[in-house]
């Protein structure tokens, strides 16, 4: 038998296969189990040594040379395939759009936003930490002990297992264990805002499990209260964009603060809306309480690393999706996280308005 012109033949046929569906049944015919040259493979077997000595060589030259053909003309009849979609799959992307894209920035990334900007020009940082933390950060080191009443007045979503230090882990209930993260991480002066999610077991129109918190935290020498209430108002009033915001500070309880302040804003009763702005105690008007904050715990110094009679500072803690419903008129929060392409649509913000000092941070509302 003449190997050399069946390979010829066999290569012959393959280079000339139409498609990858022919190449395939050549394959078949070639090499598959019933295939001609697997027979003559088989053939071998029953050869003298001597025979096979000659004739197994060129057997197996033969397979090769047809398993090298296939391949080739394998790779060439899919390159010619991808060209072929390639070329028919153009996109021409001078053309105009059949739609214009519906996205929107969601308020609360604009507030987000609109904070980061503010705080910025402020002198202040973002800093973040993770939304799955252990019961130190989030309480022992912010001076709420195990037996605390404020742990349970958390409502803390707690994980079943703990961490490598045998710490209990939970998704935060407040922005304010970023604090401590930040006092062990950078040491001091601190001038940082800390935005994000936070977690809480409650659920009702102004209550979802999951909402947003912005913690704000300054630490340096010689910062006292003063510093606190000139940086909520000079914040508030670029926020609400109204230079007649007016401040009501309460005294409070906070365990990582002391003293501890709650914050009030005047607002003015408007067709039945509260509207931002002027004294709440003048006619028609009322206070409404917006955020709490205080002085840094000395406890809490240490437990950042830092020496409390070196170091003072202020913290403060704000509901970011509050501050987006005063600002821009919602009045169910659970609408936020429904995900209502319509609802976006009504309150969203256009991703081409980035909000900057100069021109208003709420200038695309
Ligand atoms: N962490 C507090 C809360 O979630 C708010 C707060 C922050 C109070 C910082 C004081 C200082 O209610």
């Amino acid at each position: 038998m003449d190997y050399a012109a069946t390979a010829q033949e066999a290569q012959a046929r393959i280079a000339a296969a139409p498609d990858l569906d022919a190449l395939e049944k050549l394959r078949v015919e070639f090499l598959g189990k019933q295939g001609s040259v697997s027979a003559l493979l088989k053939t071998l077997g029953a050869l003298s040594p001597e025979e096979r000595q000659t004739v197994g060589p060129q057997i197996h030259a033969l397979r090769e040379g047809v398993t090298e053909a296939l391949a080739i003309r394998k790779a060439a009849l899919e390159q010619a395939e991808l060209d072929a979609r390639l070329a028919a799959e153009q996109v021409d992307l001078t053309l105009p759009a059949a739609q214009t894209p519906r996205g929107s920035i969601h308020p609360v990334s604009q507030v987000l936003d609109e904070l980061a900007e503010i705080f910025a020009d402020l002198g202040f940082s973002v800093a973040t930490g993770p939304e799955i933390e252990d019961d130190w950060h989030n309480f022992t080191a912010l001076n709420i002990p195990e037996s605390h009443p404020a742990r349970a007045m958390h409502d803390t979503f707690y994980f079943p297992d703990v961490d490598a230090e045998g710490r209990k882990m939970l998704l935060r209930t407040h922005t304010s264990p970023v604090q401590i993260r930040a006092m062990l991480q950078q040491g001091a002066p601190i001038r940082i805002i800390a935005p994000g999610r936070v977690y809480r077991s409650d659920s009702d129109a102004t209550h979802t499990p999951m909402f947003h918190q912005v913690e704000g935290l300054v630490i340096d020498k010689g910062i006292t209260l003063g510093h606190l209430k000139w940086t909520l108002e000079t914040f508030l009033k670029a926020f609400f964009e109204r230079e007649d915001i007016v401040l009501r500070l309460r005294p409070s309880y906070f365990p990582f603060t002391e003293p501890s302040v709650e914050v009030d804003v005047g607002f003015a009763l408007v067709n039945g809306k509260r509207v931002l702005g002027g004294s709440g105690d003048a006619p028609g008007h009322g206070w409404m309480e917006l955020l709490g904050s205080g002085m840094v715990g000395r406890k809490v110094i240490a437990a950042g690393g830092l020496d409390p009679d070196e170091w003072q500072g202020f913290a403060f803690g704000v509901g970011v999706d509050r501050l987006a419903m005063l600002k821009y008129g919602m009045d169910d929060l659970r609408a936020f996280f429904d995900g209502d392409a319509r609802w976006l649509g009504h309150y969203g913000f256009s991703a081409f308005d980035v909000p900057t000092l100069s021109a208003g941070v709420g200038a695309g509302a």
